[in-house]
């Protein structure tokens, strides 16, 4: 078969871990026989030095008419970047936001796993390692407060900025959907993270994932405080199947939930909507502080490749192949430096996705 994939190498490191998820795509459709062309799109810094904004009309067609997005990251150093003084809507993220939006990718995925081989980059004790750790978090991604009203204006002689987190009821029932749908595939267990002691938009959202899991009587569903959950996530990772939750609070949670892992390099993501087509990109951002210098792990990009095989292709086996190379690569002993440990063996972005390529 052929695919048309939009790809979005973006700033920082977002071309080198990119270049190896395509290396990968390459390879898999050399042994099964499929063809996978790519239409290179600007985002980010990159498009607002070329065309003076993050994401062009014509950028967003053409990931449009794709059959799904390859995504590296955008972004530059924090609070330090040539682009700092842009009004947030002209700023590299803001693209990120823009095509989220246009795209109607509301239900993000990032499935954290601590693979045995990695349980000496876990930095928790021993006894919590040894416990494992598979999880999945579903995130919504397309409302709360990254899309709410805001503005920063003078209130009676003083500088005021207001954010808005707003839901409704229908945003939450799908993102639920969502995740009562992927735990029915998994051991079964929701557990739904908010702050409805203090927030209405919490309160709704308690309110509808409760109905929606009527639907799902062989689901267990758990709320918990997103407080709550941050801490858990450190003392107990194990207890975790599927989490579910608002756009912000996803987004912390995973960075938390991805050094269970070992890295943040190893977290990958599939953001999706209705139907099969979907964004895929790592859930890291574009770490300027290691760009250029080839010592990005790929795997959580090259991971999130294995899911547009499967979510956006139906290719269940040719992902089957990618996560099964990354398994062997870790088994053999390969690392980047952010998953190094003793009498292992170092490599950099480009040969990490080489050995991957060389095990499909
Ligand atoms: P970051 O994820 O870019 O980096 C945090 C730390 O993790 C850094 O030390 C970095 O070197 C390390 N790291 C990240 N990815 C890695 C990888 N693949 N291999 C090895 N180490 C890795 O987060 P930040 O520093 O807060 O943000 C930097 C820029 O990226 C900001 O401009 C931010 O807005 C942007 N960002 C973009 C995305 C995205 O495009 N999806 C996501 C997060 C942050
Ligand atoms: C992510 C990133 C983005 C987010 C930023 C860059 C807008 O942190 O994908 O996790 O907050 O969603
Ligand atoms: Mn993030």
């Amino acid at each position: 078969m052929d695919f048309n994939i939009a790809v979005i190498p973006g700033d920082g490191i977002g071309p080198e871990i990119v270049a190896e998820a395509q290396k990968v795509l390459d390879t898999v459709g050399k042994k099964f026989g499929h063809s996978f062309s790519y239409t290179e799109v600007d985002m980010g810094g990159v498009s607002i030095d070329k065309h003076g904004v993050p994401l062009t009309d014509e950028a967003l067609a053409t990931a449009k008419a794709s059959d799904a997005v390859l995504l590296g990251a955008v972004g530059g150093v924090v609070g330090k970047d040539s682009w700092y003084d842009l009004p947030p809507h002209l700023r590299p993220e803001a693209g990120l936001l823009a095509i989220r939006k246009g795209l109607g990718l509301f239900a993000n995925l990032r499935p954290a796993y601590l693979y045995k081989e990695l349980k000496g980059a876990c930095p928790l004790k021993e006894s919590v390692a040894d416990a494992g750790f598979d999880m999945i978090i579903v995130r919504e991604l397309t409302g709360g407060l990254y899309f709410g009203e805001r503005k920063t204006e003078e209130v009676n002689g003083v500088m005021t900025a207001i954010d808005t987190l707003k839901y409704d009821e229908n945003e939450i029932r799908r993102i639920a959907i969502k995740a009562f749908e992927i735990a029915m595939k998994r051991r079964k267990s929701v557990i739904s993270v908010d702050k409805s002691n203090v927030l209405d938009s919490s309160r709704l959202w308690d309110k509808v994932v409760t109905e929606v899991a009527k639907d799902y009587p062989e689901v267990t569903l758990t709320h918990m405080l997103v407080d709550n959950c941050a801490m858990q996530l450190v003392k107990d990772p194990a207890q975790f199947d599927v989490v579910v939750t608002e756009n912000m609070f996803g987004d912390i949670l995973s960075d938390e939930a991805s050094m269970v892992t070992g890295s943040i390099g190893m977290l990958s993501s599939a953001s999706l909507a209705e139907g099969k087509f979907g964004l895929y990109e790592p859930s890291h951002g574009a770490a300027p502080d290691i760009a250029g210098q080839n010592k990005a792990n790929p795997i959580a990009t090259i991971l999130s490749a294995a899911m547009m095989l499967r979510y956006s292709f139906d290719l269940d086996e040719e992902a089957k192949a990618v996560e099964d190379a990354v398994q062997k690569v870790l088994e053999d002993g390969i690392r980047t430096i952010d998953i190094m440990s003793d009498g292992m063996q170092m490599v950099g972005c480009k040969e990490m996705g080489d050995c991957i390529c060389e095990r499909i």
